[in-house]
């Protein structure tokens, strides 16, 4: 699916919608919780590198050489703390090298802020290895909501000279879908679905609820 610029990749295979299904679950309690948005982050992660790039790296097997490759440049991994770290550990199976940098972002609602609402948007921590300087890039938070965090987390991925960003989410809604072809067309989203709405409180419906209240018990 292309939004004008912004491409947005809706993976559409069984066993996501199957795990997306038990995330959006109330019942689903914690644990549960943390172990399918592994599984559905593999997914979504083999989604967005499907078009990464690769050289080749032939090797010994015990019977003669293969031609194997390896992704090359190796792509870096930053979370959304605090429910991008939900999706960290399962990425990293897939891209066990990755250079791994923190952003820290918190929704302030009723802030009177000048985004959806009156919500704003607080950076509260930056940490962001050199080497990931012209490395493409994949942004991990669960949720796309009215996109504050994610235009955030951007313009501090920018700031620090990365290179192409693909922001990998569970749910986006469509008004953080058009915040972001406004202000980042460039960035790719992978994401497990988009949802019909926001509500008045800038949450996605029908959505799962608080990724990070749910990932972490505070729920
Ligand atoms: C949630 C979610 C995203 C953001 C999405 O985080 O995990 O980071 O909101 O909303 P937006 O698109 O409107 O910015 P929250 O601020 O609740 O922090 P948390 O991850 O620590 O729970």
């Amino acid at each position: 699916m292309n939004v004008n610029s912004t491409s947005v990749s809706v993976v559409a295979h069984p066993a996501a919608a199957a795990l997306l299904t038990r995330l959006r679950d109330k019942q689903t309690a914690t644990e549960e919780f943390r172990q399918r948005l592994s599984a559905l982050t593999l997914l979504l992660v083999a989604e967005a590198l499907r078009d990464a790039t690769t050289v080749p790296d032939p090797v010994e097997t015990p019977l003669g050489r293969a031609e194997g490759l390896r992704l090359e440049p190796l792509p870096a991994i930053v979370p959304v703390l605090r429910a991008g770290l939900g999706m960290l550990d399962a990425t990293l199976r897939l891209v066990p090298g990755a250079p791994v940098g923190f952003i820290g972002m918190r929704r302030i609602e009723a802030s009177g802020g000048s985004g959806h609402n009156g919500i704003s948007h607080e950076c509260y921590l930056e940490s962001l290895p050199g080497v990931m300087e012209g490395a493409p890039v994949l942004l991990m938070d669960p949720m796309l909501a009215t996109g504050g965090s994610a235009q955030a987390a951007i313009r501090v991925l920018r700031a620090a000279g990365v290179g192409p960003i693909t922001m990998v989410c569970v749910l986006a809604a469509p008004e953080g879908v058009a915040s972001m072809q406004r202000t980042a067309p460039d960035v790719r989203i992978v994401t497990a679905a988009v949802d019909s709405r926001l509500d008045e409180r800038a949450f996605i419906v029908p959505g799962l609820g608080d990724a990070g209240d749910r990932l972490y018990g505070s729920a």
